[in-house]
C-alpha cells in the first residue's frame, strides 16, 4: 500500500544540495535513484516514474482492461508513481476518440479499479488531467493521426486561445470567450474531484506539448488582446487560475504536479526564461513539482533530440525557481537516471518509451545499483531461488 500520512510538510527524504533554494529541503548527500521521496503526505518508494502515455484505446473515455494491465504491470515492475495518460476533462478536450476521459461520473469506477491495483503493488497512482485545445479531434496515430474534420469522420469542433490552427489545413479553433474560460476552469475542478474520488494520490495538470493551457502560454498560439493574452502575466493567467483552483480542491496532504514545455524551440515562442518565472508562480500557489518536457506548439520547431536533452531545463527550473522538478526525455539507462538524481538535476525521472520496451525497468535499476530487487511477492521467492 502507498504510505499516506496526514502530516502535510513537503520534504524530501534525501533532498540534494542542488535544490538549496527550497526552504523545505534537507540535505542528504546520499540521495540516489532508489531513495524514497515524500511530498506532502505521500511517500514514493524511489524516484522512478512511469510518464503519462496516451494509449488511444478508450471507448467514450472509459478506461478498460487494457489500461488496467498496461498500467498495473508497470506498478508490479517497481516504479514509484504510475501516471495515467492525458485524461480529458471534457469530451471536446480529447486528442482522439480513443483518449481516456474523466468528464462524467460513470468514468470514475474503471479508473478507481486501476488506482486500487496500482496502490496494491506499492506504487502511487497519479493521473494527468488534460485538454487538447486546438490539437484535438485527430485520428489515432497508428492510422496517421490526421485531423478528423467532420462529424461524419468522428471529429468535433476544437477550441483555443485564438482562431489560429496548429498547421495550415488543420481545423481553425474557436477562440474561447470569457464565459468559455470560466467553463473550462470549472471543468478542470470537476475532473480533479472525480480523480480524487477514483483514489488518485497525485494529480498532474497537462500544460505542455501544445495543448490548451500551453496554447495560452505561448505567443505563437495566443494572440489575444484581453487579460488572457499579450503580456507574460496575461498569458500565464489561465494556467495559474487552474492551478489555484485545483490546489484549493485537492486535500492538503496530496501533491499537485504541472507538466510544462520549457521551450517551444522557436524564436519568439515560449522559452526557458518564461518557464522559470511561471514555475516560481506555480510554487507560490502550492504546486509541488514541475514535470519538465518541451515543444509541441508549432510544427516548425527545431528540436535537438539527444540523450537527456531536456534535463538541463529541469535543472535550471529546480535551481532558479526553487521547486522540485521531474526530468523526462530520452532517459533510458539506469546509470544516467541515477546521475540525474545524485547530481541534483531533478527530484524524479519520468520514463515513457523505455517502459514500453521494459515494464520491469525499475527492478532492473535496483539490480544495477546493487540493491536486492523488490519483486512482487508472488514472483520474488521463485525468481531468487532459480538464480541460486
Ligand atoms: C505513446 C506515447 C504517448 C504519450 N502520451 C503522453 C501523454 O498522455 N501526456 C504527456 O504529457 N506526454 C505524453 N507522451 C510523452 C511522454 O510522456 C514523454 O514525455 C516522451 O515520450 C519523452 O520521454 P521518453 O524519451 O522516455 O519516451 C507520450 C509519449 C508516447 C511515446
Amino acid at each position: 500500500m502507498t504510505t499516506v500520512n496526514l502530516n502535510p510538510p513537503s520534504h524530501d527524504v534525501g533532498a540534494h544540495a542542488g535544490c538549496a533554494t527550497s526552504s523545505h529541503d534537507r540535505e542528504f548527500p546520499d540521495v540516489d535513484l532508489l531513495s524514497p521521496l515524500t511530498l506532502r503526505g505521500v511517500t514514493f518508494r524511489n524516484r522512478i516514474v512511469m510518464a503519462p502515455m496516451c494509449m488511444y484505446s478508450a471507448t467514450d473515455g472509459f478506461a478498460n482492461d487494457f489500461h488496467l494491465v498496461h498500467l498495473g504491470s508497470r506498478a508490479m515492475g517497481g516504479v514509484s508513481l504510475v501516471m495515467v495518460e492525458a485524461t480529458a476533462i471534457t469530451a471536446q478536450g480529447r486528442i482522439s476518440p480513443g483518449d481516456m476521459g474523466i468528464w462524467k461520473d460513470e468514468q470514475i469506477e474503471p479508473l478507481a479499479r486501476i488506482a486500487r491495483f496500482v496502490e496494491s503493488q506499492g506504487a502511487v497512482p497519479g493521473i494527468q488531467l488534460a485538454h487538447a485545445g486546438r490539437k484535438g479531434s485527430c485520428a489515432e496515430p497508428w492510422t496517421g493521426g490526421d485531423s478528423l474534420k467532420t462529424a461524419q469522420e468522428g471529429g468535433w469542433p476544437v477550441i483555443g486561445p485564438s482562431a489560429i490552427p496548429f498547421e495550415e489545413g488543420d481545423p481553425v479553433p474557436t477562440a474561447l470567450d470569457e464565459a468559455g474560460i470560466e467553463e473550462i476552469i470549472n471543468a478542470w475542478e470537476a475532473a480533479a474531484k472525480r480523480a480524487l474520488q477514483a483514489g488518485f494520490k497525485v494529480i498532474e495538470i497537462h500544460s505542455a506539448h501544445g495543448y490548451l493551457l500551453h496554447e495560452f502560454l505561448s505567443p505563437i498560439s495566443n494572440q489575444r488582446t484581453d487579460q488572457y493574452g499579450g503580456s507574460l502575466e496575461n498569458r500565464m493567467r489561465l494556467l495559474l487560475r487552474v492551478a489555484e483552483r485545483l490546489r484549493a480542491t485537492i486535500p492538503e496532504q496530496l501533491p499537485l504536479f504541472v507538466r510544462i514545455s520549457a521551450t517551444d524551440w522557436v524564436e519568439g515562442g515560449w522559452d526557458i526564461e518564461q518557464s522559470i518565472v511561471l514555475s516560481r508562480r506555480l510554487k507560490a500557489l502550492g504546486v509541488d513539482l514541475i514535470d519538465v518536457s518541451s515543444a509541441g506548439t508549432t510544427p516548425d520547431a527545431k528540436i535537438p533530440v539527444a540523450k537527456g536533452y531536456q534535463v538541463p531545463f529541469a535543472q535550471r527550473i529546480r535551481e532558479e525557481a526553487g521547486i522540485r522538478t521531474g526530468a523526462v526525455g530520452l532517459i533510458t539507462e539506469v546509470l544516467h537516471a541515477d546521475e540525474i538524481i545524485t547530481t541534483g538535476q531533478a527530484s524524479m525521472v519520468f520514463l515513457a518509451r523505455e517502459f514500453l520496451r521494459e515494464p520491469y525497468w525499475a527492478l532492473k535499476a535496483e539490480a544495477v545499483l546493487g540493491q536486492e530487487a523488490t519483486w512482487p511477492l508472488q514472483y520474488g521467492y521463485v525468481v531468487q531461488r532459480r538464480r541460486k
